[in-house]
């Protein structure tokens, strides 16, 4: 299903991740902890086939740049999506050469309705304290600080900073 399409030169795409697409977003993330990611991100595509979260894909002409995904339920995190009110925007993430031109934004923005339409009241993201641009663009979208906590996904563990956007607000 296609979600949205963002003007970089009228052709970029935003859509339920393919296997082609996780292909391609595989590749961008080998080598080093690239290992973990592609694992994560082969667990994250089945899990959006089962129904239990989403898995966007971004794409310009034949290229999957971008990507992100929606757990209805987080097995690792159940504090930030609980299945029931609450859903985890989860693992955003723009190939550098295409920053800047709205696509992070538009993922976002995709999740959030996504989230709305399940009538969900709460989408949260864990985010390092450090990411200020990742912060600029959550904020501005109306989440706010929902204070500090981790990420946890397998064997593998983050300090964050909770972000909280109220859908009803
Ligand atoms: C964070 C990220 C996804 C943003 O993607 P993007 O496509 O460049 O974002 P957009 O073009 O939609 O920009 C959205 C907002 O992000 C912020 N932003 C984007 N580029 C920025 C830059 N170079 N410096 C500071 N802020 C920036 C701004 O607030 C911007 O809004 P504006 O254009 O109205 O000023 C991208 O930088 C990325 O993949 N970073 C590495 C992975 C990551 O940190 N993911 C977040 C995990 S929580």
């Amino acid at each position: 299903m296609e979600h949205a399409r963002i003007p970089i030169q009228g052709e970029a795409l935003i859509r339920d991740c393919t296997e082609d697409d996780l292909a391609e977003l595989i590749w961008y993330s080998r080598g080093g902890a690239g290992v973990v990611k592609e694992r994560y991100l082969r667990w994250a595509f089945e899990k959006a086939a089962r129904g239990e979260g989403v898995f966007l894909a971004a794409r310009f002409r034949d290229l999957a740049f971008g990507r992100c995904q929606l757990h209805w339920r987080s097995t690792g995190n159940p504090h930030l999506a609980d299945g029931a009110t609450s859903a985890e925007l989860d693992d955003l993430f723009v190939h550098s050469p295409f920053r800047g031109f709205g696509v992070g934004r538009a993922l976002v923005r995709t999740c959030i309705g996504l989230s709305d339409a399940r009538g969900l009241r709460y989408l949260r993201v864990g985010v390092q304290a450090s990411n200020a641009r990742a912060i600029d663009l959550y904020t501005s979208e109306g989440f706010v600080d929902g204070g500090p906590g981790m990420l946890r996904w397998q064997d593998w563990s983050m300090a964050v900073r909770i972000m909280e956007r109220d859908l009803r607000a």
